[in-house]
């Protein structure tokens, strides 16, 4: 039983998940406190955790009485911190007191019941966990019971950090096409939040944070993910005196809930994750977590993609893609996706967003054509949408303006030259599945690349909205994938704009960012790395000089680092040469071999900062072994290189491609030499080394 009641002590519970434990107990005055959160302890061990508090701390009238020990601090009584709920209740009361009135237990889950009797709320705190995992899932329902009831804040819970003397956080933040750039550095004393008010989970930062004081492989992390896909807030305090907690969850700063009597709010779940060995044991653990009890569909290999956007950009038309389409599947393409462009009056940005059929003009058949000779080809046949966005110039416009989220008398600005469709509304929704589930039967397709490409604004009449619009594009997604059990989802907003936990739910890879540039891509891979897996994250090799820096990268390089992911080609196949073409396939030829081992191994970073130096990357994954290695400057300061290899069996002897047999201790201790070219004076080197363990 992954979740037992303690003995010995009242109302107090632990978790064990194959690493870990976790200890909780509701105590009388109401409050959810943790007592541990670290390593497994054995059964005997968790009583003697349990009601273990420092004695003997200076206390005052001003010192919260230990808030960040809480797992849902409540905005009422003393407690001076960070609220995870906030409540205003009928006249304008504020200040929750909650009280414990029950508990269930089911295998592998604990619910507890908190109520507020006086003002009507009721609260669950539910804390969930896997046989299989070291994440532990905790969320929160809050009910109105009798009156009503406004809701400022409910986070997912609040997660104590044990306390560290230095501790270190790490994170990712960026901006269009500089998505997931990783940040460290000292945890500063006070309050550190990463949010989104976008309506979206945004370029600007991803909702997680890692805490520790950990090297790459090395040392204590704690994580907390949020597995939410619209705006979010996680705010991370550290006390002077040393406790660090992090809140975390849906909605931004200054958003309020009305629930009438009897309606409630349930939170999305918010992940926590104590790994020993550093980050790198952490990103497998969440690695492992995503493919156990996320993705959709773990066990499948991703096609090898070809996707139209940089080759033709808004000039879509039939005899283009074939032409296009055929070149792709010549290189050893498995799925073709015909990418903005292809619909209503849509010829560039500024229309045609709501109106879901073939252009008129450019496919006055219909695509059935186009899709029939690509599927002869051999190809999946895959077709971009952008569900939730439509242009002022367009029919649906004209039919609904009421749709779009807006205030009134307020004005309704433009991103983008679009608007954002109010998915709260049921009327908006069943529209939207309407005609994706008769694109999909239609033109038999195998892959929608569902795009989001603006931030939310002026959004009202209801704050419910900001919540409901996720609810609802996750609705229509499920609903899609029940429908068409074949069906398979890339998420993109503006590149990574989207990319969570609750969206891989639904979704099969993501569209890590409209960066290309192999170098810059590198870094935006290496901070996507840390929390979400390889096999998800969608990478294309485009042309040279790159659309967006102008950086010329050789093309075995531009495979590497797209290789190193779900591989993907985005260029204008019809200006490469005939020798590019070749190498092309031949790159595609051998990522097909290695591609079970990316998409579903172990990951380890090797070391080097991606696309500033030299760097690797290496994946386990049965018996094999892939090693991506990347030296973008040439630089004869720089000592030879052996890259010292990780996470292989000691004993184990294994196989290298010119047949020499290694020790695994060799290979990890001693390092594998990494071939002459990096003294060969070029730039932009990179090598793909694959080792086989002798059975
Ligand atoms: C976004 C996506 C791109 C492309 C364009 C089309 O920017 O990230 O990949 O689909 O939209 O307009």
């Amino acid at each position: 039983m992954p979740v037992v009641a303690v003995e010995g002590r009242p109302r107090t519970w632990a978790a064990h998940t194959p690493s870990s434990t976790y200890v909780l107990s509701a105590e009388e005055d109401g409050r959810v406190v943790q007592w541990y959160w670290g390593p497994r302890l054995p059964a005997a061990a968790v009583a003697e955790v349990a009601g273990d508090r420092v004695s003997g701390r200076f206390a005052s009238g001003f010192r919260p009485d230990d808030d960040l020990v809480e797992l849902l601090p409540v905005d009422g009584g003393r407690r001076w911190g960070v609220p995870s709920l906030q409540a205003v209740y009928e006249g304008g009361v504020r200040s929750v007191e909650l009280t414990f009135d029950s508990a269930e237990l089911t295998a592998g889950r604990l619910d507890l019941v908190l109520l507020d009797p006086e003002y009507g709320l009721r609260v669950v705190l539910h804390l969930r966990v896997h046989d299989d995992s070291d994440v532990i899932e905790r969320w929160v329902t809050a009910t109105a019971t009798t009156g009503p009831v406004r809701l400022l804040r409910l986070d997912s819970g609040s997660w104590p950090v044990p306390e560290s003397a230095d501790p270190v956080y790490l994170g990712v933040a960026g901006d269009w096409a500089l998505e997931t750039q990783p940040h460290r550095g000292p945890l500063p004393v006070g309050e550190t939040t990463f949010t989104s008010r976008t309506g979206t989970t945004s370029h600007t930062a991803n909702p997680w944070i890692m805490i520790g004081d950990a090297g790459e492989e090395h040392g204590r992390v704690y994580g907390v993910a949020l597995a939410w896909s619209g705006s979010w807030r996680l705010t991370a305090q550290r006390r002077a005196e040393g406790e660090v907690a992090v809140t975390a969850g849906f909605g931004h700063d200054g958003l309020a809930w009305d629930l009438a009597p009897g309606e409630s709010l349930e939170t999305p779940p918010a992940l926590g994750l104590v790994t020993d060995g550093g980050y790198g044991a952490a990103g497998r653990a969440w690695h492992d977590y995503a493919r156990r009890h996320v993705l959709p569909h773990p066990r499948e290999v991703r096609p090898v993609l070809y996707n139209s956007w940089e080759a033709t950009w808004f000039d879509v038309t039939e005899d283009g893609q074939l032409d296009l389409a055929r070149r792709a599947a010549e290189l050893g393409v498995e799925l073709f996706v015909v990418d903005d462009g292809w619909f209503g009056g849509r010829v560039d940005d500024r229309r045609g967003l709501g109106d879901w059929w073939p252009n008129p003009e450019r496919f006055p058949d219909g695509m059935g054509r186009l899709f029939d000779e690509v599927r002869k080809l051999g190809m999946r046949a895959g077709l971009w949408v952008e569900p939730e966005m439509v242009n002022p110039d367009s029919d649906l416009y004209r039919a609904h303006p009421d749709w779009v989220l807006h205030w009134p008398g307020r004005r309704r600005d433009t991103a983008r030259n679009q608007l954002v469709l109010n998915y709260a509304r049921p009327e908006v929704r069943e529209w939207a599945l309407g005609w994706l589930d008769r694109l999909a039967g239609d033109y038999r397709l195998d892959y929608f690349k569902w795009d989001m490409n603006r931030s939310f604004t002026q959004a009202g009449p209801d704050d419910l909205l900001w919540i409901e619009h996720t609810r609802g594009v996750y609705a229509i997604m499920d609903e899609l994938g029940a429908r068409h059990p074949g069906l398979r989802i890339e998420s993109c907003s503006g590149g990574g704009g989207r990319i969570d936990f609750g969206m891989l739910r639904r979704t099969d890879v993501v569209w890590t960012s409209d960066n290309t540039d192999a170098l810059e891509r590198q870094r935006i891979q290496q901070g996507y790395s840390h929390l979400y897996p390889a096999g998800a994250m969608s990478c294309w090799v485009t042309d040279s000089p790159n659309p967006i820096t102008g950086r010329r990268v050789p093309l075995r390089y531009r495979f590497h680092v797209a290789m190193a992911g779900a591989l993907g080609v985005g260029g204008n196949l019809g200006e490469w040469s005939a020798g590019e073409l070749a190498e092309a396939a031949a790159h595609i030829a051998a990522y097909k071999e290695i591609r079970p081992v990316v998409q579903h191994g172990r990951l380890y970073r090797l070391g080097g900062r991606p696309g500033a130096e030299r760097s690797a990357v290496q994946y386990v994954h049965e018996d094999r072994v892939v090693v991506l290695a990347y030296n973008p400057f040439t630089d004869r300061r720089q000592a030879p290189w052996r890259l010292r290899l990780a996470g292989l069996e000691p004993e184990a002897r294994y196989r290298d491609g010119d047949g020499r047999v290694w020790h695994g201790t060799t290979l990890m201790e001693h390092g594998l030499a990494v071939p002459s070219w990096w003294a060969s004076g070029d730039d932009y080197r990179s090598d793909l080394v694959v080792l086989t363990r002798e059975p």
